[in-house]
């Protein structure tokens, strides 16, 4: 790879140990996938932060790093494995908290924003049309190719942290153009509405075509919510870091040759296939972290109602602190749900403790079943507070 002075100084261990060691990691994964050369990053959003996943080597890692590591651009953090303040109200155990607080002070040593969340779109780190930027998160790197139109491979955490600490990314994958570049057709036999359709959409097409990059038409309008939930399932269904979708995407892609089309029969079996028997035991709406528009929905559904089971709402801090200045979270919490802010029903370590999950999110099914070993019921967020209060 060719690189610039500085670039070597790095490292070289000029700028420091922490520095030096994340050179050597993009320089690595630079040569491995062939890149020509390093660009500037001017975001970055880093994985791996519940202490679930993480363990005691990833901890030491990150405690390593953070003896002399600064972070260069604006860099936030995804979903922790608890709510950093109200970890006990989630039966969190005080062990777990412990490591987890310690994951979190290790990045913020590095000013690291430590704000835990994998919709950063919507709390301030938003780049725009073209920018080039080290994503984790597979939902929100999709989001981010296919909706901002900015250019990011999925990062592994370390590579993001290494980003984050040089400001650099190897340039290769989905920073170039040619590689963006639509591969299938996806025609759609009827638009859908509401953000559990998006998801069945995502599986449907990620499990059609893989993480080949689809054309989406035949979808009119979609809305900040639905297009989260779309981003999400995709990825994880099919393995993609992007879609076009006609009237959305701002990037400019060549019609592709291969076609294929959805039916809507398709999408309502996606849905049924999602769908056990019998109520659950648990409900959980936020997967991609719920937006101020769906805590409003919410809200307004539980005015004066009570639920009869555990029900989260996950969301980032600062979404949620919206939510306690409009008086949503008094509404939603006098009615016996919860929120767990800066986590997930799906990073949380909650393993074992229910049964069935009914959520809006095709992803959060995937995972619940695959990681907790839990039934699920998909369903949309009216449906699922209807659920919640039976
Ligand atoms: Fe986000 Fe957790 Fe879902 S990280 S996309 S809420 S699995």
């Amino acid at each position: 790879m060719n690189l610039t002075k500085e670039e070597k100084e790095m490292l070289s261990g000029k700028h420091g140990n922490a520095v030096k060691k994340s050179m050597e990691i993009l320089k690595a994964l630079g040569e491995i996938y062939g890149a020509k050369k390093m660009i500037s990053v001017s975001s970055v959003q880093i994985a791996g932060v519940s202490y679930d996943n993480l363990g005691e080597p990833g901890l030491e890692f990150l405690a390593e790093m953070a003896k002399d590591g600064k972070t260069r651009v604006l860099t936030t953090l995804n979903p922790a494995g608890m709510d950093m303040e109200n970890w006990r109200a989630l039966g969190i155990q005080e062990e777990f908290a412990e490591k987890q607080e310690k994951v979190i002070n290790a990045f913020a040593r590095m000013g690291v924003i430590t704000t835990c969340t994998c919709t950063p779109y919507l709390i301030g780190n938003c780049p725009h049309f073209g920018e080039h930027i080290a994503w984790s998160e597979s939902s929100a790197v999709a989001f981010a190719n296919s909706v901002l139109g900015a250019y990011t491979n999925r990062e592994g955490g370390p590579s993001a942290l290494a980003a984050a600490l040089t400001g650099k990314t190897p340039e290769y994958g989905m920073h170039l153009e040619k590689n963006r570049q639509a591969e299938v057709l996806v025609e759609l036999e009827k638009p859908l509405r509401e953000t559990q359709n998006f998801g069945a959409l995502g599986k449907v097409v990620g499990e059609k075509i893989g993480n080949k990059i689809p054309l989406v038409v035949g979808q009119d309008k979609a809305s900040l919510e639905e297009l989260k939930s779309l981003s999400a399932s995709i990825a994880t269904y099919g393995g993609t870091a992007m879609f076009h979708m006609k009237g959305i995407t701002p990037s400019k892609t060549k019609k592709p040759k291969e076609k294929i089309l959805v039916k809507h029969s398709e999408i309502e079996e996606a849905l049924a296939g999602l769908t056990a028997e019998g109520t659950s035991d648990f409900v959980s709406i936020g997967c991609p972290h719920a937006s101020i528009k769906e805590i409003e929905k919410i809200a307004k559904l539980l005015e004066g109602k009570k639920v009869n089971k555990e029900v989260w709402i996950t969301t980032a801090r600062p979404t949620k602190k919206i939510a306690d200045m409009m008086g949503y979270t008094k509404t939603i919490e006098e009615a016996g749900a919860k929120f767990a802010a800066d986590t997930c029903c799906v990073v949380a370590p909650i393993k074992g403790r229910f049964n069935q999950i009914t959520t809006d999110s095709a992803k959060g099914c995937f995972y619940a079943a695959s990681k907790n070993k839990f039934k699920t019921r998909i369903k949309s967020i009216e449906e699922c507070i209807k659920e919640a209060c039976e």
